[in-house]
Parts: C-alpha cells; sequence; structure tokens
C-alpha cells in the first residue's frame, strides 16, 4: 500500500499493512501472530471448511520461480475459503511481456483483489510494487537477494514449536549467507529477541555482508564466523543448511567451486549434533543435504517446517485482511 513509509512497523496493527521485511516486526508482533496459528492449523489438520477469507482475492505474482512459496500461499487463501487469481512467469504470459511496468501491472491487479503477493528477482522490487499500490497490502514472497519475510515467520514458528521460546538459543546457519534471502529475514527475526548466539558457517566468499554483520551484531545478535565444520558447535539448537544461490552467480565456476563445500551428512551431525536439535532448511535442497538426512526424526524440513509455512501465511493473511483470528477458550 502506498504509504509514507511502506517499511512501515505493525506496532500490533496488521491490517492493511504492507509485509515487507522483518524490520517491520517486534518480538510483541511475532507473537500475535503465532497466537493466530493454532486456529490456523485446526482448520487445515480437520480440512475445517473456513469463511474468514470469504468474498477474498488474492493475485499471486511470481516474476521468480517458486513451489513452496507460490503453493502454501495458494493453499492458504483456499484453506481460508478465498479465491487466487495465478501469475506465474508474468514476464512471458503476461502484458510484462510487451514491456508494461511493474507499477502499471500492479496497478491493474489491485483493481482485481484484496492483496498482492509477489516474487521478484530483483532486491526492492516487491517494496516498489507496495508503493505502487494505493490501495491493498502487498506481501513480500522473496526480493532478490533481499528478504523473505514469510519465510522466516515460519522458520521462527517452526522453532518457537519445538523450544517454546526465540530467546537464549544458539544457532548455526550454513551455507549461501550472502545471497540467501531466507538467511537475511531469519537472522532480523532472530535479532528481536534475546541473547541468542547464532554460528555462521560458510565458504568466505559467501560470508554475511559484512553490512548486514555489523547490523546484526548492533542489535545484540552474537555471530560467529566459521569457514570449518570442525568448529560447529555440538550444543546447537538449530541447524539451518541452505542452498548456494545458483542464480545469483555471474561467475559459474566460483558457483561449482563453492556449491557442495558444506554437506549435511548423517556422520556431521553424530560428530557435532546433539539429541534435541532441529534440523532445517527452507527448500529447495539440491545436493547440500545428504537424502539419508531425511529420515533422521530431527529433520523438519520435509515436514513441520512446511506445514508451519501454510499455517503462518493463513494467519498473516487472515491478520492483513482485518479478520479476527482470536481463539475461542
Ligand atoms: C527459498 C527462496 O526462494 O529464497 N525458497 C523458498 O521460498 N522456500 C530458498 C531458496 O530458494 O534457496
Amino acid at each position: 500500500m502506498d504509504t509514507e513509509n511502506a517499511t512501515e512497523q505493525i506496532n500490533g496493527k496488521f491490517k492493511g499493512k504492507d509485509i515487507l521485511s522483518l524490520d517491520q516486526f517486534s518480538s510483541k508482533d511475532i507473537q500475535i501472530l503465532f497466537s493466530a496459528v493454532k486456529k490456523m492449523k485446526n482448520i487445515a489438520v480437520n480440512s475445517k471448511p473456513s469463511k474468514l477469507l470469504q468474498g477474498k482475492i488474492i493475485t499471486l505474482l511470481f516474476y521468480e520461480p517458486s513451489s513452496r512459496t507460490f503453493g502454501s500461499f495458494s493453499a492458504a487463501v483456499k484453506r481460508l475459503g478465498g479465491q487466487t487469481i495465478a501469475v506465474q512467469d508474468p514476464q512471458r504470459v503476461s502484458s510484462v511481456a510487451k514491456g508494461e511496468t511493474l507499477e502499471d501491472t500492479i496497478r491493474v491487479f489491485e483493481s482485481y483483489c484484496d492483496a498482492i503477493v509477489i516474487r521478484h528477482p530483483e532486491k526492492g522490487k516487491v517494496k516498489a510494487a507496495a508503493d505502487a499500490a494505493f490501495f491493498i497490502p502487498v506481501i513480500n514472497g522473496g526480493d532478490g537477494v533481499g528478504e523473505h519475510p514469510t519465510q522466516a515467520l515460519y522458520d521462527l514458528y517452526t522453532i518457537y514449536e519445538k523450544f517454546k521460546t526465540l530467546e537464549n538459543l544458539t544457532l548455526l546457519i550454513a551455507g549461501d549467507l550472502l545471497n540467501g534471502r531466507t538467511v537475511h529475514s531469519l537472522l532480523k527475526g532472530l535479532s528481536l529477541f534475546k541473547r541468542n548466539t547464532v554460528y555462521l558457517l560458510s565458504p568466505s566468499q559467501l560470508r554475511l555482508s559484512r553490512d548486514d554483520f555489523f547490523t546484526f551484531s548492533n542489535k545484540g545478535l552474537k555471530l560467529i564466523e566459521i569457514e570449518s565444520t570442525k568448529d560447529i558447535p555440538k550444543n546447537a539448537h538449530v541447524w539451518y543448511w541452505t542452498r548456494v544461490q545458483k542464480e545469483r552467480f555471474t561467475n559459474m565456476k566460483l558457483y561449482e567451486k563453492v556449491k557442495n563445500r558444506f554437506i549435511l551428512t548423517p556422520q556431521l551431525i553424530k560428530d557435532y549434533g546433539n539429541k534435541n536439535m532441529i534440523l532445517m532448511h527452507p527448500l529447495p535442497r539440491i545436493e547440500e543435504i545428504a537424502k539419508d538426512v531425511d529420515t533422521d526424526p530431527r529433520a523438519v524440513y520435509l515436514r513441520s517446517q512446511i506445514r508451519n509455512g501454510m499455517y503462518v501465511r493463513m494467519a498473516l493473511l487472515a491478520l492483513i485482511l482485518g479478520k479476527s483470528v482470536k481463539n475461542k477458550r
């Protein structure tokens, strides 16, 4: 929505707000969202007919490939009785192919629907889309190497579900920390809570940008950069593995060199893991997690992490469209 400051703080009020960045959230806002998730889970798990979004239409405008974000937003809307206009690959199938600007496309679609979810290959373009929309909220479904706020919200929920807190945690985040937007949003989220420590494991070429490193450190997040699996702490609550983001590389030789530097294997878990931890990945997984990790009960990436994505997106959509999501006692 076109507000003076489109990255407006949520401040307890979700209705009508764009969701562009984890910067908009406080720890309290995250708790408000989480308290709505239980009801959403109940609707989805029991296939309960819901009218919460009846009459609402949500456009899913995806300028970059997606399966989970597209699929789970689509399912989230439908689980709540709403409908979607799905435009995947607008560069090919819509007037964008004729040269239409992003701003015009947004203004057209906002005449048809009640909210737009956008994924775009360029950082900052979803914010530009939100500025172009006069009347309806825009949700960032991933903007280039920028952010992926809804992913981080359900990653945080998955961690919260397991440990009942988002404070005093130790995490290991591995892979492409420079280009991985899910990592950027997750670190922002973790920095809202007290006394969290994050070990950052990546090839030196894919370290977190220095800007991000200092911004998050200044917010109180304890960041420890490591370049060898030997330095993984044995007490981490969460291992969050990520894909090296091939599509962000111009130098394919470099990509080949770094893509499989850190592979999560049963042996690595045996050597450095612990009983109570969880293993996460935003997916898609390429080769950075060995298939035989999938059956480890601590691996949540193809299980609860995915399901939570839909529940959290249901809750978020309901809140920004002004629906009451209070749990009945
Ligand atoms: C992520 C993304 O698009 O940033 N995927 C997703 O939405 N779950 C992660 C990735 O592509 O590596």
